[in-house]
C-alpha cells in the first residue's frame, strides 16, 4: 500500500467515482490505490467501499479545507460535481473552485476533472435557436462545468479534461427509459430526430478515467473527449426491442416540445439534446470510440450495457 499511488476519488459512492474506485481495486498490481471521499463516512454505500479494499476519508466539495485534508498526501483526484442535487451553476463553479484549491495546496500530482462543453462557445446567448436559461447559460449543466476549466489552470495543476457524454443509466434512474402510450405500445422519447446520441455507460467513466490516472503525465494539459457508443434513436429503440424482447419505439419530438414537458431541468435537458443533435459532428468527432477503447479496453457497446442492466429499466 505504502509504495502505491493514491488516487483520491471525489463522487465515491456514485456513478462516475464508484466506477472509478472499482477499477482501482480490481486491479490490485496496477500500481494504485484509491481514496473514497463522501460527506458521511457511516453510510451503507461508504462502509461498503470499505470493506471492499478502498480508504474512505470524510470530504465535501462545498468545502474547500475539508477537500484539501482529504487530498493530502495523495498522487491522484478525480473531480466530478453534482449539478442535479442542486441544480445550480454558479453553486457548481464555486465547487470546481474549492477542488482546484485544495488540489494546488494538497500537491495533487494529476486531476481528472469530469467536466462537459460550455455550450455558449456554439450557441452564445444572442442565438434564439433555443432559451437562454437561468439569465445566462444556454444548457446551465454543461455551461457551469466548461467555465470552471480555467480554475484548474489558474491554479496550474496538471489536469486532464475528461469530457463524457450521455450515461445510458438514465434509462434507469433518471425517468428516461421506455414508456408506455397511449396505444400501450413502449417508446423512447429524444428530440434528437435522426441525429447520433453520444452515450456511455456510468461504470465506464471511471474505467476511461482510470486509464488516463494509468498513462499519468502525457495526459496533463489534454481534453479527452469518452463515448461507448454514437446512436440515433431509432437504433437505441431497436437494441432495446432486441433485448426488452417487446418492442420500442423512438418518438423523435422537437426540442420545444421536450423542454415544454415541465419536469425539474427538462428546459435543460431540451436545449442539451438540441446542442447533442444541432453539433453532433463536433460533439461525437470530439469523443472517438477509439479513445475510450483505448483508456478503457472492457468499453461496453449500448448492447452489451442492455444485455447486463435490461432488468434494472424499469418498464412504467
Ligand atoms: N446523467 C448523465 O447522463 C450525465 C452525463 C455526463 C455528466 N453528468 C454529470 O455527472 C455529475 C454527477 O455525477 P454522478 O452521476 O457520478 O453522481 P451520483 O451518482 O449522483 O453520485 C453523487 C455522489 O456524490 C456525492 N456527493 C454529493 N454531493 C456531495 C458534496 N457536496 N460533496 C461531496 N460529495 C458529494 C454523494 O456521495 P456521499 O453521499 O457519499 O457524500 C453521491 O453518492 C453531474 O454533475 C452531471 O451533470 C451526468
Amino acid at each position: 500500500m505504502a509504495d502505491k499511488k493514491i488516487i483520491a476519488v471525489t463522487g465515491a459512492t456514485g456513478a462516475q467515482g464508484g466506477g472509478l474506485v472499482r477499477a482501482i481495486l480490481t486491479d490490485p498490481s496496477g500500481g494504485f490505490a484509491v481514496r473514497a471521499i463522501t460527506r458521511d463516512v457511516d453510510s451503507d454505500k461508504a462502509k461498503a467501499l470499505a470493506r471492499a479494499g478502498a480508504e474512505v476519508v470524510a470530504g465535501n466539495v462545498d468545502d474547500e479545507a475539508s477537500l484539501a485534508k482529504a487530498l493530502s498526501g495523495a498522487h491522484g483526484a478525480y473531480c466530478v460535481t453534482f449539478f442535479w442535487d442542486h441544480f445550480s451553476p454558479e453553486r457548481e463553479s464555486a465547487e470546481v473552485r474549492n477542488m482546484a484549491r485544495a488540489a494546488k495546496v494538497a500537491g495533487v500530482k494529476h486531476v481528472v476533472w469530469s467536466t462537459l462543453e460550455d455550450t455558449r462557445r456554439w450557441v452564445p446567448l444572442s442565438d434564439d435557436r433555443m432559451p437562454t436559461l437561468m439569465g445566462k447559460y444556454k444548457v446551465p449543466h454543461f455551461d457551469g462545468k466548461g467555465e470552471s476549466d480555467h480554475f484548474f489552470t489558474d491554479e496550474a495543476v496538471p489536469t486532464t479534461f475528461l469530457l463524457t457524454s450521455f450515461y445510458w443509466d438514465n434509462l434507469i434512474h433518471f425517468g428516461m427509459g421506455p414508456k408506455k402510450g397511449q396505444d400501450g405500445k413502449l417508446a423512447i422519447t429524444f428530440p434528437m430526430g435522426d441525429k447520433r446520441l453520444s452515450g456511455i455507460a456510468a461504470e465506464d467513466i471511471g474505467r476511461c478515467a482510470y486509464g488516463i490516472f494509468k498513462r499519468g503525465a502525457e495526459m496533463v494539459g489534454k481534453s479527452v473527449g469518452i463515448a461507448g457508443e454514437h446512436l440515433t434513436g431509432s437504433e437505441m429503440a431497436a437494441a432495446l426491442t432486441k433485448a426488452l424482447g417487446q418492442d420500442v419505439r423512438y418518438d423523435a419530438v422537437t426540442p420545444a416540445a421536450y423542454r415544454a414537458f415541465g419536469f425539474p431541468g427538462a428546459d435543460d435537458l431540451g436545449n442539451m439534446f438540441q446542442f447533442y443533435a444541432d453539433f453532433e459532428d463536433y460533439f461525437t468527432g470530439v469523443r472517438p470510440l477509439a479513445v475510450a477503447r483505448g483508456l478503457n479496453p472492457a468499453l461496453q457497446s449500448f448492447a452489451q450495457w442492455l444485455a447486463a442492466n435490461k432488468e434494472r429499466i424499469p418498464l412504467a
